[in-house]
């Protein structure tokens, strides 16, 4: 994609406008901007005049300033600490605001996500990684979020090989890996536990996932990428038909994402899980007290039918206490065949993954792999510039990202993976 649909697109989501309130703001019609937002190879494409670029950049300026202003006496990592610690425990933590000013930071970090840059803003810190529960993506994605701001990760994984097995309490653990260690990211088995980590220390601590409670790193990077991919699509979030898929009562990023969507306005949510596996009615309370429309049924033709979203999610089997297997049935696919007849060409598919690819598992369908609705893999690349924001934020460096690039060296491959959209190649 060239710079200047980059440009107008990262303008759009970032003033949350759609193009036809883009166009009325900066004054050409509708059709002017659609050339300028063609792809270059097409013969309706035009180059934007440079006064127009001058006058987008002058009001993303204005915009930088004011969300910035929003926290004038207070950092971002102040507004949203955790009993007045620079903590990542839930999603409760996030206004409106300061997500969007976690996303700008997300934003600036972008280029070294996408090995265009590097940074050593973090240079000399340690990252204590302390993983209770199985895990590949989160793990490595926050170490290498950590890495590539220039600090160091030390790992544990597993409960078995811990000292918690030799009854070593949270306060224990969490108190001498402070002395190790400048930042913890911490998964653990039990709703709860990490915040009890948190408590024991003063350095930063993430939740990385807390049984079935929250996992709030996930539910921001998910939001992230509505957003990013909205703006491509020409959608806002404010006003979103949005279907949450499968076990919604033990899956915590469906917990998280949730809440994180309540503040946005007019959503419709849609839950969609198998009976036994429904929402917890203590999370749908505290959706109550939104601006949202709430809907439930286990039919996943019916629930799925003119979302915007469909975010599906694993049978959390794990976690399972009386509910045996009743949440299995034949018939508890997404699948192509279901997207097709339920959903629309501009429906996002998302999974926080790992998905079960078996074929008759009542999860996301691998028949939806070369599909370009299917976002899962944007997903896990957005999880590195929004837990590099998350680290820069509670670590106090977010002013210094920025000014600290430099160009990165080595040879890279035009994109990740063989079968990425052409718009999520890696410039
Ligand atoms: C999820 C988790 O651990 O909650 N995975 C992840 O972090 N992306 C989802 C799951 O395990 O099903």
């Amino acid at each position: 994609m060239s710079n200047q649909q980059t440009f107008l697109r990262d303008a759009m989501r970032r003033l949350n406008m759609t193009r036809e309130a883009f166009a009325t703001r900066i004054g050409v019609s509708r059709r002017a901007l659609d050339t300028w937002l063609l792809p270059d190879d097409s013969q309706e494409s035009r180059s934007m005049p440079e006064i127009v670029e001058r006058f987008v950049s002058e009001i993303l300026q204005h915009q930088t300033e004011t969300t910035q202003s929003v926290h004038k006496h207070q950092s971002l990592a102040d507004a949203i600490a955790f009993e007045g610690r620079p903590q990542l425990l839930s999603v409760d933590q996030f206004s409106r605001e300061s997500v969007e000013a976690l996303f700008l930071v997300a934003d600036i970090m972008q280029p070294i996500a996408r090995r265009q840059k590097i940074s050593r803003v973090l240079e000399g810190a340690v990252l204590g990684n302390l993983f209770f529960e199985a895990s590949t993506r989160t793990r490595v994605s926050f170490g290498a979020a950590f890495c590539r701001l220039g600090g160091s990760v030390c790992d544990t994984t597993g409960f078995t090989f811990s000292s918690m097995a030799k009854g070593e309490s949270i306060y224990d653990t969490s108190r001498v890996m402070a002395g190790y260690v400048d930042a913890l990211v911490v998964r653990h088995p039990e709703q709860g536990s990490v915040a009890e980590f948190a408590r024991a220390t003063n350095i930063p601590v993430i939740n990385a996932g807390d049984g079935p409670g929250e996992h709030p790193s996930q539910a921001l990077l998910d939001l992230y990428t509505i957003q990013r991919e909205f703006s491509r699509l020409g959608k806002l979030v404010d006003g979103a038909h949005i279907a949450l898929v499968g076990d919604l009562k033990y899956g915590r990023t469906v917990h998280s994402l949730s809440k994180l969507l309540a503040l946005y306005k007019g959503i419709k949510l849609t839950l969609v899980a198998p009976p036994g596996l429904e929402m917890p009615s203590y999370v749908i309370e505290r959706l109550g007290k939104h601006d949202m429309v709430i809907e439930q049924t286990d039919d996943l033709e019916k629930g799925l039918a003119g979302a915007d979203v469909v975010y599906a999610t694993r049978i959390q089997k794990e976690r399972f206490q009386n509910e045996s297997f009743e949440g299995y049935r034949p018939d508890f696919q997404i699948n192509k065949a279901l997207i097709d007849s339920a959903c629309g060409a501009d429906t996002m598919i998302m999974h926080p993954l790992p998905r079960d690819g078996r074929p008759d598992a009542n999860d996301l369908s691998t028949d939806l792999n070369l599909d370009p609705r299917l976002a899962i893999f944007r997903q896990t690349d957005n999880g590195i510039p929004v837990r590099m924001a998350i680290f820069a934020t509670l670590m106090g460096v977010d002013g210094q990202v920025q000014r600290s690039m430099r160009d990165a060296t080595w040879r890279r491959p035009a994109m990740v993976g063989p079968d990425d959209a052409v718009f999520h190649g890696i410039d």
